[in-house]
């Protein structure tokens, strides 16, 4: 069984899409953040788009400045996102592959084919105290290209577990969980700090916050879905009590 405390990141993207859906500033993505860490977030998570569909550059300045716990700077390998990524010195920066046309983030991105570019790339971001995060997919291919270039930290995507989950196809969901687990694994015996999101919900978080070389939980639209019924410090509370459960 896991032990020690899981971290639980918040994504606050979500606030951010209501708010742009009528062009006015409510809700306000940093009154969500600030809530959330007064529920017992151990850090938020924004993700700064090329298209700007839901957090604007003004929202992780706000962050940067008004929370108290760390923030994961997600974002494309982009020139753009570099210089903004070293301007703003968040915690932890978290580079994800993007296309336009997508609703959300697909797939993982591609370390290993990319190794050179990605290994100049971190390098001034690391140089400027920032934990760089790789969101990569479970393979060890990928893993272990993270590894190589000097990342912190692989967030495992656990976006294609959680459709499964979802489908009841539970067959391959398990097999999906126990390629997490091994991707979990290896990461860590190469040094790697492991965290884990995409998709997650009440229903599907417990066997994912039990892999014991998981150290943190990245969750956003479920939970800011949720704060419609509950209200978000409940939402998130009863996440937090949910992932405890499954550490123990
Ligand atoms: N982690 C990463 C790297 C992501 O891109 C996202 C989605 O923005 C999440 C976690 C959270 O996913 P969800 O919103 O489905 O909980």
């Amino acid at each position: 069984m896991a032990s020690g405390k899981l971290r639980l990141g918040v994504n606050i993207d979500h606030v951010a899409t209501v708010r742009n859906a009528r062009g006015s500033a409510w809700p306000d993505p940093l009154r969500a953040a600030l809530l959330a860490e007064a529920a017992g977030a151990d850090g938020i998570t924004a993700h700064l788009r090329e298209d700007r569909r839901h957090i604007r550059d003004a929202d992780m300045e706000a962050l940067a400045v008004g929370l108290g716990i760390p923030l994961n700077f997600e974002c494309a390998a982009t020139d753009e996102m570099q210089a903004f990524a070293l301007r703003l010195k968040p915690h932890a920066v978290c580079l994800v592959p993007e296309r336009r046309e997508e609703r959300t983030t697909e797939g993982g991105l591609d370390v290993a084919g990319d190794e050179a570019r990605l290994a100049t790339y971190i390098a001034p971001l690391r140089d400027a105290g920032c934990r760089v995060s790789m969101f990569i997919g479970h393979d060890a291919r990928q893993i272990e290209a993270s590894a190589r270039i000097g990342a912190a930290v692989v967030e495992l995507h656990t976006g294609h577990y959680s459709d499964l989950h979802a489908e009841g196809r539970l067959a391959e969901a398990e097999a999906e969980l126990a390629a997490l687990r091994d991707g979990a694994r290896l990461a860590a015996s190469l040094g790697l700090e492991v965290h884990a999101g995409h998709g997650l919900t009440y229903e599907n978080v417990a066997p994912i916050a039990a892999i014991p070389e998981v150290m943190e939980l990245n969750i956003g639209h479920f939970l800011i879905g949720e704060a419609i019924f509950l209200g978000l410090e409940a939402a998130i509370e009863k996440m937090r009590r949910r992932m405890d459960e499954a550490r123990v």
